[in-house]
């Protein structure tokens, strides 16, 4: 039986989500192109340089926060109900979230592209951080809100849906991957409230006109405390399918459960105390605390290691039982035909590469070489652009049969299509990383460097531009073939035809029994979160709130 006929109400839900995220990804892949061909001068015929940034600021909020998050609420809904099995309690309060979200991103979504169009009375040219001083239309702020509103109630939603599974079941073990929704959603909840009072107290009511001023460090602060946790809120579903779904994609079982729960644990405790690193060349901030939120940082890659080593273990796991021997012969032995294995495992190799180059920008002094520099975007279009992106996308080859019950459509296209984005990604990632080094700035139209100041066809200027400009229009090309695959096959497929596809996920190699039991103590590793937060911005934070709310750096009357 497929997902679709044991929960068809949860299925659709799934579906929606998940309709919403590819729709926000080919829209805002579209602008990625766009500025991509813009800002390399390679062509300038689709907007103007003043128009470049409303297009910036659809691209970031479409993509790093509407697909990315449309996308964890389909991944989520399913993983609970699945593990849980039994389906979300009310398909009304459901339906309610998803409509919150919804509305939320399209109010903020119309409200970036009437910076397009001159007759419209609103904009929202902010980018995607929307950092005061700029302003944007209120309507972008309520969108904001409406939206952030809705995932805290389908995390409600989920975690309610597991209270009731502890009624009927006291004293067992979370299943993983309710486990990881969970943890996840309490990082959410502790960080997320960070951008909803900037949001809630300080932008709306400027931009309404109520108060007059804000105070930029300040409502930075609060944006940033909420700005590293939400990177793991963009990685987390996607380890989460690294986990539980590529070892079986793989031909093999998860190592280790444990560890796996350790992971998410690690990242609940540390993913918030680290916002400072964001606001390393920010004044008004003491460094011994910036000092705290880099040792934090460095912590945090202990995580993402035991993740490499855990998945990686698993897939040789799944390579030797088909047959793979050898060092690292086995690698051979692995699906790299399975359009769904070879994205996942493609997304996992360029994390690599993002983490390292994470690891450069964590460092407080070396991150003023790369700092706003086009390192940057280098940088997280391999985490968030590819791990996240790419696992979101392979798993869809794999999941939407199941909650469609149609067969995968245009096989052979969902082959390639993954190593056309691994290309795509290889050619602009890289030349963005060395544009950044040669001090290219990111975030505008003209960036000014010609090939007066860096000669030569090879390792010059011009020709970073033009990797940039053909690896954009590889990543849209595979981005556009892997809408064509997913809606041919929702909107194409039979339902008589056999899926071919099998959900049940084996069981782990080490299960859960083999871990004390306070690893699934929730309450414990909140109190310890929260702890954590007070020493790295207790007393920082209250500086900034000391000096006066609504003004930058005013002392208190
Ligand atoms: C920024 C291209 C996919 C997230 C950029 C920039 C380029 C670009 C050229 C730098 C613009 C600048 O600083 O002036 C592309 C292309 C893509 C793609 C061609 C694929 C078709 C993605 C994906 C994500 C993403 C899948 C996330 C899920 C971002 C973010 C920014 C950015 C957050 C920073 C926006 C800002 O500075 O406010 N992209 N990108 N991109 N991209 Fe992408
Ligand atoms: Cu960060």
């Amino acid at each position: 039986m497929a997902y679709v006929d044991d929960f068809p109400t949860d299925a659709r839900i799934v579906r929606w989500n998940l309709l919403v995220a590819f729709t926000a990804l080919g829209i805002g892949g579209l602008f990625g192109m766009i500025q991509a061909l813009h800002r390399t001068d390679v062509f300038r015929g689709f907007v103007s340089s003043a128009d470049y940034y409303s297009v910036l600021t659809g691209h970031g909020v479409l993509l790093a926060l509407f697909f990315t998050i449309f996308a964890l609420c389909g991944l989520f809904t399913w993983g609970v109900t699945k593990s849980l099995d039994r389906p979300l309690p009310s398909a009304r309060f459901t339906m309610a979230w998803f409509g919150f979200m919804f509305v939320g991103a399209l109010t903020a979504t119309v409200t970036i592209l009437g910076g397009l169009v001159p007759s419209m009375p609103f904009n929202a040219d902010v980018l995607y951080t929307f950092y005061a001083p700029m302003q944007a239309h209120p309507a972008f702020y309520t969108g904001l809100v409406l939206f952030i509103v809705g995932t805290w109630m389908a995390g409600f939603d989920w975690f309610r849906t597991y209270w009731r599974w502890r009624g009927d079941n006291p004293g067992e073990r979370i299943p993983l991957q309710t486990f990881m929704v969970l943890v996840t959603m309490l990082m959410w909840y502790i960080s997320s409230a960070g951008v909803a009072v900037e949001v809630l107290f300080f932008l709306l009511p400027w931009s309404l006109g109520i108060i007059e001023s804000v105070d930029p460090l300040l409502t930075r602060t609060l944006f940033w405390y909420f700005g590293h946790p939400v990177v793991y809120f963009w990685l987390m579903p996607a380890y989460f399918i690294w986990y539980t779904v590529l070892p079986k994609l793989a031909g093999g079982r998860l190592f280790s459960d444990p560890l796996a729960r350790v992971v998410f644990v690690l990242f609940l405790l540390l993913s918030t105390p680290v916002g400072f690193h964001h606001q390393y060349t920010d004044p008004g901030i003491p460094e011994g605390f910036k000092f705290i939120a880099m040792t934090n940082t460095m912590f945090l890659l202990l995580p993402s290691f035991l993740t490499a080593f855990t998945v990686v273990a698993s897939i040789e796991h799944g390579a030797r039982q088909r047959g793979g021997s050898g060092r690292l012969s086995w690698l051979r032995k692995l699906p790299w035909d399975e359009p769904a294995f070879a994205g996942c495992a493609l997304a996992g190799l360029m994390f690599a590469a993002g983490g390292f180059s994470g690891i450069i920008n964590a460092g407080m002094n070396i991150n003023y070489l790369v700092h706003n520099t086009l390192w940057v975007p280098g940088h997280f279009h391999l985490t968030v652009g590819t791990a996240s992106a790419l696992t979101f996308m392979a798993i869809g080859y794999w999941l939407f049969p199941q909650i469609t019950g149609k067969r995968l459509r245009l096989r052979s296209v969902a082959t390639v299509q993954p190593y056309i984005w691994f290309v795509g990604m290889t050619l602009m990632s890289n030349a963005m990383h060395r544009a950044g080094l040669a001090g290219i700035p990111r975030r505008t139209a003209e960036p000014q460097y010609d090939a007066v100041t860096f000669q030569g066809v090879v390792g010059g200027v011009s020709e970073m531009r033009l990797q940039i400009a053909i690896g954009g229009v590889f990543l849209f090309l595979g981005l556009m073939l892997f809408l064509l695959v997913i809606f041919a096959t929702w909107l194409g497929g039979s339902r008589t035809a056999p899926l071919r596809v099998n959900g049940t996920l084996p069981t782990p190699l080490s299960g859960p029994e083999h871990s004390p039991k306070i690893l699934d103590n929730l309450k414990l590793w909140t109190a310890i979160a929260i702890v954590l937060i007070v020493l790295a911005y207790g007393l920082p934070l209250s500086a900034m709130l000391a000096d006066g709310l609504f003004a930058p750096g005013s002392p208190p009357i």
